[in-house]
């Protein structure tokens, strides 16, 4: 059973400069939520309820945000406004978080083995709250636990990008192991390479098994310094131990400006506040 999700939230968000100066990047609201909320409900909804949050200097308002605020609920306490904080009332009352800080960005690896003492020795789902998933049915997260219940190893999210844009993304090779699920066996990985002879993305859903804190304590820093998940994962893909799902849902990159602007539209559209 998976029964708890890491969520890496220590990065700056340069590319919301000004916007991110004072408040965390994974608190930027798409509508009326911040992003992270989203990423705790996928985690809700797929049947997790311990949140590990990994965090840096000056993201107190992630903390903050799943608390409780007894003096702006004792203002709203029987008026019609009251309501306005169910959503994330509920939230609280059904999940536990736990806090650790980076104290240095050293990569998207470093922050997940950062998390290790949130986690212990058991799989997990790690959450990139800029990565904004909109699924009709299932989440993606709960269409990667069906995934590891069959497989009991790794499991990444995928989908298909332009090719233009495969050195923005970790990219993959593997096998189709099922037509009807959409499942590869893994066998290459590269971190944001220049060109590749696939189009397969990982995107920010994960399902890791505990070894990989071994791993990544033995990566070797990347060329810009940093320690990366895919580096690691790749260990695991060579004795055949990731499997790739290309989820079915939508995705939307909240971590540049243009994908934040569509998943405003599609939530605004979605959610009737704008006409289609
Ligand atoms: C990270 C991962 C990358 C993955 C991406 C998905 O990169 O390192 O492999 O494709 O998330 O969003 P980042 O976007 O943090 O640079």
């Amino acid at each position: 059973m998976i029964k708890k999700c890491l969520f890496p939230a220590a990065g700056y968000g340069t590319r919301f400069l000004p916007a991110t100066k004072a408040v965390p990047k994974e608190m930027l609201p798409i509508l009326t939520k911040p992003l992270l909320q989203y990423g705790v409900e996928e985690a809700l909804a797929a049947g997790i309820k311990n949140m590990a949050i990994v965090t840096g200097r000056g993201k107190r308002a992630i903390e903050d945000h799943f608390d409780n605020a007894f003096e702006l609920e004792s203002q709203l306490q029987g008026t019609e406004k009251e309501h306005y904080l169910k959503e994330i009332k509920d939230i609280i009352k059904s999940s536990t978080f736990t806090y650790v800080r980076q104290q240095k960005m050293l990569g998207l690896g470093h922050a997940i083995l950062t998390g290790e003492p949130l986690i212990g020795n058991e799989p997990f789902a790690v959450i990139l709250a800029d990565d904004l998933c909109d699924c009709k049915e299932q989440s993606t997260l709960s269409q990667m636990i069906d995934t590891y219940n069959k497989y009991k190893c790794s499991i990444i999210a995928i989908e298909e990008v332009p090719m233009s844009q495969v050195s923005r993304y970790g990219i993959i090779n593997g096998n189709l192991i099922s037509n009807s699920t959409d499942t590869y066996q893994v066998t290459n990985m590269t971190e944001k390479p220049q060109k590749s002879d696939s189009n397969l993305a990982i995107i920010g859903r994960y399902i890791l098994t505990p070894d990989i804190f071994k791993i990544l304590r033995q990566i070797q820093p990347d060329k810009n310094g940093e320690i990366q998940i895919t580096d690691a994962l790749l260990s695991q893909a060579k004795q055949g131990k990731v499997i790739a799902l290309k989820f079915k849902g939508k995705r939307f990159d909240c971590g540049s400006i243009e994908g934040f602007v569509d998943a405003t539209n599609h939530f605004a559209k979605k959610f009737k506040i704008i006409d289609n």
